[in-house]
């Protein structure tokens, strides 16, 4: 991913940053292999305080490992309920309640690319939004794309509401990653994130997040971004609503 292959050559940090910052392992789990995920970690508390503290007001946000393993384990379980039609989630092979861990199928795939797969991640936002789901945590590494399909793959942030705001937040968020991903081209920017917008209004979702991305609310995220990707965003949005 050219993001972490410039943090490592920026700043020297290894590439595989994601890898540091993870409470996720990949075992051997009756023959197959599994994705244990343990939410006791202390580096999934240290991770999750920032954001709880900076972000809250605009998304509620938990660093409490309890809480955490509990938004994981309700949308992973929901596809019993619900019927995903743009994504799935890994299977649940087990839960402890007691050590707050998950283990769940490994998916077999490759990271989303956003060159090739914004289409399927905007459609998957937009279904989740419309179904009264918001994923708080939308960062590239939390998709998994295997054989055409988007997975969910980590939804510790998840929760159910149907706020304007919340779902801004996931589409301000997204959009701040993209940002860094082009962060050498605006004009690839320019085409991802129209590209990106257009799907999720074509796909259900609705104008008023869209609206509300670069709202004075979210600017905590929104000032992060580039100027000039900011810009470019701005304009978007004004085009496609
Ligand atoms: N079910 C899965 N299948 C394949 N890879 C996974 C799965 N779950 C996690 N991973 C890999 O492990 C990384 C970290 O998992 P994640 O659930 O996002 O934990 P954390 O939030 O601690 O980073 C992911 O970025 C992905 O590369
Ligand atoms: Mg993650």
């Amino acid at each position: 991913m050219k993001i972490l292959k410039y943090i490592n050559e920026v700043l020297g940090v290894p590439t595989g940053i994601d890898k540091l910052i993870s409470q996720a392992e990949v075992i051997d789990h009756e023959g197959r292999k599994a994705v244990k995920k343990v939410f006791t970690r202390e580096i999934g508390i240290i991770k999750w305080l920032p954001p709880t503290l900076l972000f809250r007001p605009v998304y509620p946000f938990t660093f409490d490992p309890r809480e955490r393993f509990r938004r994981e384990l309700n949308f992973m379980n929901l596809g019993s309920q619900v019927v995903w039609r743009t994504f799935s989630t890994p299977a649940v092979l087990s839960a402890d309640e007691g050590s707050l861990t998950i283990i769940r199928e490994f998916i077999d795939g490759s990271l989303i690319d956003y060159g090739r797969d914004a289409d399927l991640l905007a459609s998957a936002l937009a279904e989740v939004h419309s179904k009264n789901y918001v994923l708080g945590d939308v960062k590239p590494t939390n998709f998994v794309v295997y054989d055409g399909t988007l997975y969910i793959i980590d939804a510790e942030q998840a929760v159910e509401s149907s706020s304007v705001e919340h779902r801004a937040w996931d589409l301000a968020l997204n959009a701040f990653f993209m940002s860094y991903i082009e962060l050498w081209d605006v004009q690839k920017y320019k085409n991802l994130m129209r590209r990106f917008l257009k799907k999720y209004l074509a796909s259900g979702g609705s104008t008023e997040p869209v609206k509300n991305i670069t709202s004075i609310k979210l600017s905590s995220i929104s000032l992060l971004m580039p100027l000039p990707h900011l810009v470019v965003l701005v304009r978007i949005i004004e085009e496609l609503l």
